[in-house]
């Protein structure tokens, strides 16, 4: 059930995302855009959907906020990887943005990719204004110094730090690097049927953090052609994670606690939510 509808999810967000990127100026900007905004697991897209699924929100109701989060997550990717980031050459199996086109191209492609998040979210098929604010402001504190933007900021200033950091500072974090727009997508459902979002937020805050130990582990023992990024990243720059503290099996095991967690949040939705229980479980069995 869970392999079906992520794929289902993969191709209706690509869909809506070709769709927004359609009839627009055929210049560099927009073609590194296009490019960006292909592949990937679209992990957060079927949150979306899934969260909207559970609130009887049927998927074409919900598709612009997949497709939002996707945009949104396709522009931290493309900067991520610029040489003042990370300095990747490859994502998602092909050369990052700043190579195939040029650094400057690459910074506003990703603002663009940022900017489509909002319009996206303004999409009336989404529903009263209510529910499209509510999204509006969840989006934008997911992304910025509350959120995405906030762990990137941290991360970068690790690796300069005099001495690594803890357990507890890594978790900090990764709670916005990763975990940030993981909660929002987990949300959006809830969100836009005004219901309480606090069973949802508790699944994605432990679903975030075992997603971003996987991408730790991976980085350690996963294998670069399946994962289409390079690894050993982390090792090289000497950064602390979940692996270096824990090591690979403990951080395996704290990963299978959370994940145990993340089903427990769902209880009060009942069986309605076993395809994100598969989920739970497929973010950190993955290899990619
Ligand atoms: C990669 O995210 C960056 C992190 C936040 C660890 P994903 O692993 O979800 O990347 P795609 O979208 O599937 O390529
Ligand atoms: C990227 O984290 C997180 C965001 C883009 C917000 P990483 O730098 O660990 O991700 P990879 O390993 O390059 O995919
Ligand atoms: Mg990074
Ligand atoms: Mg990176
Ligand atoms: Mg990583």
């Amino acid at each position: 059930m869970f392999a079906e509808r992520l794929q289902a999810a993969q191709r209706g967000v690509q869909d809506a995302l070709d769709a927004a990127l359609a009839g627009r100026a055929e210049v560099p900007v927009v073609h590194a855009m296009r490019y960006a905004s292909r592949g990937g697991k679209r992990l957060r897209a079927f949150l979306v959907l899934e969260s909207a699924a559970l609130h009887g929100i049927p998927a074409p109701r919900a598709m612009p906020a997949a497709a939002a989060v996707e945009a949104l997550h396709a522009y931290s990717l493309v900067h991520d990887d610029l040489p003042c980031m990370d300095d990747d050459d490859l994502r998602r199996g092909l050369p990052t943005v700043h190579v195939r086109w040029d650094e400057a191209t690459a910074v506003l492609a990703g603002d663009a990719l940022q900017t489509l998040a909002f319009e996206l979210l303004a999409d009336p098929v989404l529903g009263p204004a209510e529910g499209r604010v509510a999204l509006v402001r969840a989006l934008a504190r997911a992304s910025g110094t509350d959120g995405m933007v906030l762990g990137q900021a941290l991360d970068i200033a690790a690796e300069t730090a005099p001495w690594p950091l803890t357990l507890a500072e890594i978790t900090a974090l990764q709670a916005g690097k990763t975990g940030a727009l993981i909660t929002f997508s987990a949300t959006a459902g809830a969100l836009l049927a005004g219901t309480d979002p606090a069973p949802l937020a508790a699944y994605a805050g432990a679903l975030g953090l075992a997603f971003q130990i996987a991408d730790d582990i991976l980085d350690v023992e996963g294998d670069a052609s399946k994962a289409g990024k390079k690894l050993g990243k982390d090792a090289a720059a000497g950064k602390a994670t979940f692996v270096s503290h824990l090591g690979l099996d403990g951080a395996k095991r704290r990963a299978r606690a959370l994940i145990d967690e993340a089903e427990a949040a769902l209880l009060p939705y009942g069986d309605a939510a076993d395809c994100l229980r598969e989920a739970a479980r497929f973010v950190i069995a993955r290899e990619n």
